[in-house]
């Protein structure tokens, strides 16, 4: 039963010509109601782009730097994934309704296609861009190790897909989209380069935008605890909880290497 759940799984299907998880597009009409309130944060990312580290970092400044409080949960079910079903669970849209409000949520869906409420309340977004090379290295072994995702092929073949024919579509539609209005809405965009050479720098940038402001002693203890070779080691953020039925960690690991031009 559950190779054929995940059989069902390894075909993407489109809405508005951008490929989705067939579950996501099964729950599309509920997904496009999803009802975002004002003081929301939207995490916003291509695939493969350095979304499980800015959730880390976004995480480390709510909590005030407390770490402990950061292991309550895997970093995939601290932050809603808006466009996420997997049915029986309960729906993002519903489980979202009965949060407190701030709530950082995340989403890798392209600007055409977020709900309207995200637009309609004015929420905080952060995108994150990594260049289209390491993010087409990334998500490849990605889809090698996801077993809910189709096969990449052969390298040469995965360079005609990631043209579009990849989950959330094309790179360059994606991060353009978001480029085009960083100005129109209130968007913090960020670059995965930059904070891989600056931590510091870019997570107080992220803090001020959340409207925190810590000391320099948290803020050094957050620039640690989000470096790549911390959050290899926590079982809170390198998906060794997740079962090998859906990441095969023995093909690639979650968290593979974080090379810029690798
Ligand atoms: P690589 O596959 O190039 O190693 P996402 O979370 O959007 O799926 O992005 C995954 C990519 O971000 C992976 O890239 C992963 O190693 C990298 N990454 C995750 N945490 C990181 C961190 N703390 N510092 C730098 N890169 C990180």
């Amino acid at each position: 039963a559950l190779a054929t759940a995940l059989e069902g799984q390894l075909q993407l299907r489109e809405v508005a010509g951008v490929p989705l998880q067939p579950s996501t597009v099964d729950n599309w009409s509920q997904i496009q109601n999803f009802e975002a309130k004002p003081d929301d944060f939207l995490i916003c990312t291509c695939p493969k782009s350095g979304t499980t580290w800015i959730q880390e970092i976004m995480d480390m400044i709510e909590q005030n730097g407390d770490l402990e409080k950061c292991q309550r949960a895997i970093i995939q079910h601290r932050h809603l994934f808006i466009e996420w079903a997997r049915p029986p669970q309960p729906s993002r849209v519903e489980k979202a309704k009965a949060m407190p409000s701030p709530q950082i949520l995340r989403t890798h869906l392209p600007t055409q296609l977020l709900p309207l409420s995200f637009w309609e309340n004015n929420c905080k977004f952060l995108y994150v861009a990594r260049n289209a090379k390491d993010c087409m290295v990334s998500y490849y072994h990605f889809q090698r190790m996801n077993q809910i995702l189709p096969d990449p092929g052969t390298w040469e073949e995965y360079f005609e897909t990631i043209s579009g024919k990849v989950g959330w579509g094309s790179w360059y539609n994606h991060v353009n989209g978001w480029w085009e209005i960083k100005d129109r809405y209130q968007i913090l965009f960020l670059f995965y380069a930059d904070i891989k050479r600056d931590p510091k720098h870019e997570i107080q940038k992220v803090m001020q935008f959340m409207g925190k402001n810590l000391d320099e002693t948290v803020l050094d203890k957050i620039v640690q605890e989000t470096s790549f070779e911390k959050m290899k080691e926590n079982p809170m953020t390198n998906c060794s909880i997740v079962p090998k039925s859906i990441l095969d960690q023995s093909i690639s690991l979650f968290m593979r290497k974080s090379t810029v031009g690798d």
